[in-house]
C-alpha cells in the first residue's frame, strides 16, 4: 500500500468474495495512518449491507478536527497534543481553534472574546419559558429545551456569515441559559452576565451572585473550569456528537441539532457518568468496606452495576483527559486548603483496579468522568450541574462537527439500514367473528 498519498483518499483496495464473485473495495487513508473499507457502494454492487451495532467499527465521516489514538492514550485538537493546549491556551481559544482549524492570531483572539462578551444576553421573554418549567426541573433537559428554543429567536443561519453570528451567539448564550437553569432549579432570581469578566468567570458569577450578594471569583477555580471546558471541547464521533451530526444531516439549524447533543449527553453512560461518579464515591464512603463489595459487583456479569468513571470505547489505555484532571483535582483541593475524602476513594479504588485482572484484561482505565466531579464539587459545583458543565465544554467540538459536515463534498443525510429479524407479511385475526 502507498502511503505518500493526500490524507483520507483511496491508497488502495480490499477484495471482498462473496460465493463465486469478487468484489474490490477502495481502501482509505487517513492522516495518521488508520485505514477505512470504503463500503457506500457495498449495497449497489453485492446488494449487501454490514452489521455493526453500536456504529462501533463504521467511519461516518472524514474529519480533521480531532485525533484520538485509543491504544496509545493520545488525544490530540487540530493536531495539537490536548497536553499542551491545557496548559498553555484559554478555552475561549481551544473553541476558535476547534471551529476554525487554526490558532487565532491577537486580533482574532480579541475580535472573537468581544463578539461573545457582547451577545451574552437573552431575550427578556426567555422568563417566561423557564418559568413554565417545574421549580425542581433538572438543568440539562431546560438547557436542551432552552437551547431548542433559541431556534425560534433566531432564523437557521444558511450563509456563511449568517453561520459564524449564529456560531458566536450559541458560544456567548449558553453559560447564560446554563445558569439560568441552575438558577431556576433553586427558585433564585437570574443574574445578568457581565461584558467585563472572562468567559469562566462571567459563568460562575451568573452561578453564584445573588441581587444581595455579589460574588468574588477565586482566579485558581476560574482557571480550573476553563481546564475543564477545555478537555471536554471534542471528542470526534462519540454519541452526542454523532446525535448533532445527524440531526444537522437534515439541514436542523444548528440550535435545533445542538439541543440533540445536548440531549444525548445527558445518559449515564455518556456525560451522565460524572454524576454517577459522585454517587458511587459517596455510597462508598457511607458504609465502610464497601469499596471492596462495589468492585465484586462491578465485575459480577450477572450484575448490572458497572465501575462508573472507568472504561471506554476507544481508550484502550489511560484516557489522557483523566491524568490532567487527576493532577489538577489534587492540586485545585490543595490549594483551597481542605482533603478530600472522595478524591481519597477514587484513588484507592484506581489503586486497586490497576493490579485486578478483571479490569487489566479488559484495558478498563478511568476516563475523563472519573475524576472531572471530584473537581467540579471542589469548586462548588452543584452534582445535578456536572452534565451541564460537560455540555458547556463540548459546544464549540459540537459546532466545529456540524460546520465541518455542512462543507463536506461526502455530505448526504444519516441514515442508517437495519437487519429486519420482525415477523414476514402476515394477515390480522378476523375481528369481527
Ligand atoms: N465496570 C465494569 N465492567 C466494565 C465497565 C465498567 N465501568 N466498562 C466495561 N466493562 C466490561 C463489560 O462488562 C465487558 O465485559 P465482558 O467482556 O466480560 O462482557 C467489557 O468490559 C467491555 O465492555 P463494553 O460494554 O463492551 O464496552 P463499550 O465500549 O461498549 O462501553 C462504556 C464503553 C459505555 C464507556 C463502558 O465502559 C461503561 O459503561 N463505563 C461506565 C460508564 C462511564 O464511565 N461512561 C463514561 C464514558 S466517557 C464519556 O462518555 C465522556
Amino acid at each position: 500500500m502507498t502511503t505518500e498519498t493526500t490524507p483520507g483518499t483511496v491508497v488502495d483496495h480490499a477484495q471482498l468474495r462473496i460465493g463465486e464473485k469478487t468484489f474490490d473495495l477502495p481502501l482509505v487513508r487517513g492522516s495518521e495512518g488508520e485505514v477505512a473499507i470504503d463500503i457506500r457502494n457495498l449495497r449497489r454492487d453485492t446488494g449487501l449491507i454490514t452489521l455493526d451495532p453500536g456504529y462501533a467499527n463504521t467511519g461516518s465521516c472524514r474529519s480533521a478536527i480531532t485525533f484520538i489514538d485509543g491504544e496509545r492514550g493520545i488525544l490530540r485538537y487540530r493536531g495539537y497534543p490536548i497536553e499542551e493546549l491545557a496548559k498553555t491556551s484559554s478555552f475561549l481559544e481551544v473553541a476558535w481553534l476547534l471551529i476554525n482549524g487554526e490558532q487565532p492570531s491577537q486580533a482574532e483572539r480579541e475580535s472573537f472574546a468581544e463578539g461573545v462578551a457582547h451577545h451574552t444576553m437573552i431575550h427578556e421573554d426567555f422568563n417566561r419559558f423557564f418559568s413554565a418549567l417545574p421549580r425542581d426541573a433538572h438543568p440539562m433537559p431546560a438547557l436542551a429545551a432552552a437551547v431548542g428554543a433559541l431556534a425560534t429567536f433566531y432564523r437557521a443561519p444558511e450563509s456563511d456569515e449568517d453561520v459564524d453570528a449564529a456560531v458566536t451567539r450559541l458560544i456567548a448564550k449558553m453559560p447564560t441559559l446554563a445558569a439560568y437553569s441552575y438558577k431556576r432549579s433553586l427558585g433564585q432570581p437570574f443574574m445578568a452576565p457581565r461584558n467585563d469578566l472572562n468567559y469562566s468567570e462571567n459563568f460562575l458569577h451568573m452561578m453564584y451572585a445573588t441581587p444581595c450578594e455579589e460574588y468574588h471569583v477565586d482566579p485558581v477555580v476560574a482557571r480550573v473550569l476553563d481546564l475543564l471546558l477545555i478537555l471536554h471541547a471534542d471528542h470526534e464521533q462519540n454519541c452526542s456528537t454523532s446525535a448533532v451530526r445527524l440531526v444537522g444531516s437534515s439541514r436542523a439549524h444548528l440550535f435545533a441539532s445542538i439541543s440533540a447533543g445536548i440531549s444525548a449527553l445527558w445518559g449515564q453512560l455518556h456525560g451522565g457518568a460524572n454524576q454517577k461518579v459522585i454517587e458511587m464515591l459517596e455510597q462508598i464512603a457511607s458504609t465502610e468496606g464497601s469499596a471492596d463489595l462495589f468492585l465484586e459487583r462491578a465485575k459480577d456479569r450477572d450484575d448490572t452495576k458497572r465501575l462508573m468513571g472507568f472504561g471506554h470505547r476507544v481508550y484502550k489505555s489511560y484516557d489522557p483527559r483523566a491524568s490532567i484532571l487527576k493532577d489538577a483535582c489534587v492540586e485545585v483541593i490543595a490549594k483551597r486548603g481542605g482533603s478530600s475524602r472522595l478524591l481519597e476513594i477514587a484513588m484507592r479504588l484506581e489503586e486497586i483496579t490497576l493490579s485486578d485482572d478483571y479490569f487489566v484484561s479488559r484495558k478498563l482505565y478511568p476516563n475523563v468522568d472519573f475524576y472531572s466531579g471530584i473537581i467540579y464539587e471542589a469548586i462548588g459545583i452543584p452534582v445535578n450541574m456536572f452534565t451541564v458543565m460537560f455540555a458547556l465544554g463540548r459546544l464549540p467540538g459540537w459546532i466545529a462537527q456540524w460546520t465541518e459536515m455542512r462543507r463536506d463534498p461526502d455530505f448526504r443525510i444519516g441514515r442508517p439500514r437495519q437487519i429486519y429479524v420482525g415477523p414476514t407479511e402476515r394477515r390480522l385475526a378476523d375481528s369481527t367473528g
